[in-house]
């Protein structure tokens, strides 16, 4: 199996290398798999000459698409190159994975709901994305779904934060080094996503029947870490983890205005991912302390 995994230098890309690199179980010496990583010099979402010109020299069995435009705010201003990396170009995977015969794992997002719902959102709620990042995610899954009913799987995320990049874990402890205290909105309810547990997820669900065998419907799942929380109870968390004797402020979001809205409640049902693909999922806690213990260590 030749598996291609794209946004090597992404939180999920990192995350999904690091196990392929360590575990011996799915590492290439070992293995029937070769993984590919590529990043933007590689394969630019943002050019469909570029993704044609890739795709002509290269074939592919599984293609697991972790790249996005992620910065939700500056998508407000540039929406149209978040469309073609959200959307356009996870269409032309789609159809280039359709002709070669791959698998397509995919990565959405929590963004395609409003948040108005009182509710944990399950896969089939309706969707009412409020800002241009969401709008652009949500088209990406629907033009996947319309070139491939079959041999594809979405699953939406979010609050995803890891050991790579900026993320709100990282924010936060570079914002305690510099201020007094911090407000931070509590009035926006959610599930944070370790981006290594989703990446152990994702390879336990391409090794799976489930999404190997041949012909099967396309099925868009829910994950994130289980627990329900506001960005200041996960801030509180964070320094409490860092042992940081630090103020955080609980504010509504209307004191904290952003470019992008963001919807107030992204809980998401989960029992879709666990029945089908018999996978665990850890506490938000749990994981939020292995992440922290790692950053410890890179210090
Ligand atoms: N982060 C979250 O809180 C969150 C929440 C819900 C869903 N998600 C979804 O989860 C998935 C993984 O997110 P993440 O947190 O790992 O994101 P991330 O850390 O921002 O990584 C995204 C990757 O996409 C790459 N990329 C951007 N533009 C590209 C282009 N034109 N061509 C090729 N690659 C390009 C970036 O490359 P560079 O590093 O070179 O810019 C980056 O490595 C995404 O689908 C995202 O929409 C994320």
């Amino acid at each position: 199996m030749r598996i291609l995994v794209t946004g090597k230098n992404g939180q999920l890309g990192r995350s999904i290398q690091k196990i392929v690199n360590t575990d011996t179980k799915i590492g290439n010496n070992q293995s029937p798999n070769e993984y590919i990583f590529v990043g933007k010099e590689d394969l630019d979402l943002s050019s469909e000459s570029s993704i044609s010109h890739y795709f002509n020299n290269n074939k592919f069995d599984i293609i697991i698409n972790c790249a996005a435009y992620t910065q939700v705010d500056r998508a407000e201003q540039e929406a149209e190159l978040a469309n073609q990396i959200n959307h356009l170009a996870v269409k032309q995977l789609a159809s280039i994975a359709s002709n070669q015969r791959a698998k397509l794992l995919h990565i959405s997002t929590d963004y395609v709901f409003d948040g108005e719902s009182n509710k944990p959102y399950t896969e089939t709620d309706t969707l009412n994305p409020i800002n241009v990042y969401g709008r652009t995610k949500l088209a990406g899954e629907k033009a996947l779904q319309a070139l491939m009913p079959m041999n594809a799987l979405i699953i939406r995320t979010s609050w995803v934060y890891s050991e790579y990049g900026n993320n709100f874990v990282s924010t936060m402890l570079r914002l305690g080094k510099e201020r007094d205290e911090l407000n931070i909105v509590s009035d926006q309810i959610g599930s944070p996503t370790y981006a290594a547990d989703l990446a152990g997820v994702i390879l336990e669900i391409i090794r799976h029947n489930k999404f190997r065998d041949v012909a099967q419907t396309t099925q868009i799942y829910n994950y994130s870490n289980e627990g329900e929380i506001s960005w200041h109870e996960f801030a509180k968390e964070i320094f409490k983890l860092a042992e940081i004797d630090y103020k955080v402020n609980p504010i509504a979001t209307k004191q904290y205005p952003t470019p992008a809205k963001r919807p107030r409640n992204t809980l998401m049902k989960k029992d879709k991912i666990i029945t089908v693909f018999n996978i665990k999922i850890s506490n938000w806690k749990s994981s939020l302390n292995t992440c922290m213990k790692i950053l410890k260590e890179k210090q």
